[in-house]
């Protein structure tokens, strides 16, 4: 066997089964792997996925895979807002990710795992991006997918869910009452809810972020990474894939971590200016950043452990910070986030402002959702002018910037 599965708390060991909670002490399950040795030089030469980091991820056999494409996402130097800042910031471009979102990560592993497991169908509770990759994935294994969501998701989403013919269940009122629902549905019916039942196999894929990161700079490390945060698993599991690569030797330091939530749900942030590790839950989240508005985050105390641990900090943005740090991110850089990634350019500026993140550092920012899965933040406001195609009213149309922009080119 070349993993098996440990209590976080009190390190009972368990093998690798459909369990997810140790049975002493009630605390989740880890994967941790046996002697792994990987090559810099091999590493290199492998397709340019998340699977090239197959020895590192929970899956007994290569003929289990349920392969998109997922990962190896570009590292984009983003210049214009380097430049104002005062930073190196690079954007860890997830948008471009199958299903438009880091989740085809997790999601890829998850389900992956269930074809492993013999299972003929998958569950999730889910903000909307969980669900479009469980679907996709569940689409491209031959096995159901049963998605469970608040209902109010962007539309957007529902569409991408619905193509993927997903079987949806909309819940009234919020992903923590989703979550309930989902975790009776694993107790009671048995289901295989990805982000629940298998857990500890689910949040290892999100961890490649950390060591596509160190390849794609020459195996150095930024200073810092910014990590938008919901149930608080994707920072942690990247704290666990740059842990990995420094405990390997492929790694010399380990970046400082940066935990982003939205104001309006932002129960991580509270925690850590309290000083404490206990979550107090946010119980009506009101914020546009919905795919990460969870106000009893499941790994939350583990999340803030990681930032304490690496000597970051959790910071907040409101929603005009996001939103505004959407546009900048599209008018400047060329990238198109939803709010989660927004989330993050916005906690970084305001970090740079208030000296946290010194001038000259280096910044890698998690780009994690698509702008196009959550299109009225944009949209608002926005009327192009109709004319009839015709030169003339062309020119009126764009009056006068034709000739400054166009003329001399
Ligand atoms: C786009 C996006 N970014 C970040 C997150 C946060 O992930 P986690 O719940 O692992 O903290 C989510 C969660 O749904 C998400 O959809
Ligand atoms: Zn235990």
């Amino acid at each position: 066997m070349r993993f098996h599965l440990e209590c976080r708390e009190c390190s009972t060991p368990y093998l690798p089964q459909k369990v997810a909670i140790c049975e002493n002490c009630l605390a989740p399950l880890d994967v941790v792997y046996e002697n792994v040795k990987i090559e810099k030089s091999e590493l290199e030469l492998r397709e340019k996925n998340m699977w090239r980091y197959f020895e590192l991820l929970p899956i007994s056999s290569k003929k289990s895979i349920v392969n998109l494409g997922t990962g190896f996402t570009p590292l984009l130097k983003a210049e214009k807002i380097s430049e104002s800042l005062g930073v190196s910031l690079y954007l860890k471009n997830d948008t471009v990710n199958p299903t438009l979102s880091f989740k085809d990560r997790p999601a890829g592993v998850a389900v992956s795992k269930a074809v492993e497991f013999g299972d003929k169908a998958v569950c999730c509770v889910s903000t909307g991006n969980l669900a479009a990759s469980v679907a996709a994935h569940a689409s491209k294994a031959g096995i159901e997918a049963y998605v469970i969501t608040p209902q109010n998701i962007e539309r957007e989403k529902f569409t991408q869910i619905a193509a993927y013919s997903a079987h949806v269940i909309a819940v009234k009122g919020t992903y923590d009452d989703a979550n309930r629902l989902a975790a009776l549905a694993s107790l009671e019916l048995g289901w295989n809810v990805v982000n629940i039942t298998s857990r500890p196999y689910y949040v290892e894929g999100s961890k490649t972020i950390a060591y596509e990161i160190c390849e794609q700079l020459a195996w150095n490390v930024p200073d810092f990474v910014v990590v938008p945060c919901a149930s608080g698993a994707l920072l942690r599991s990247i704290h666990r894939g740059f842990k990995e690569f420094y405990e390997a030797g492929l790694i010399y330091s380990l970046p400082r971590l940066v935990g982003a939530q939205a104001a309006g749900c932002a129960p991580l942030v509270k925690a850590f200016y309290r000083g404490t590790t206990e979550i107090e839950p946010v119980k009506e989240p009101d914020t546009v950043a919905k795919s990460i508005a969870i106000g009893d985050p499941a790994d939350g105390k583990y999340a803030i452990r990681s930032v304490l641990e690496t000597d970051g900090c959790m910071e907040e943005a409101d929603d005009r910070e996001i939103v505004e740090a959407i546009r900048l991110l599209a008018s400047k850089e060329g990238v198109f986030a939803e709010p989660a990634g927004g989330v993050t350019v916005a906690v970084t500026k305001k970090l740079v402002e208030l000296g946290f993140i010194e001038k000259g550092s280096s910044v890698a920012c998690c780009i994690t959702g698509n702008g196009i899965k959550a299109q009225e933040l944009v949209l608002e406001g926005f009327s192009p002018p109709v004319i009839e195609p015709d030169i003339k009213e062309l020119a009126r149309a764009v009056s006068g910037e034709v000739e400054e922009l166009h003329a001399k080119s």
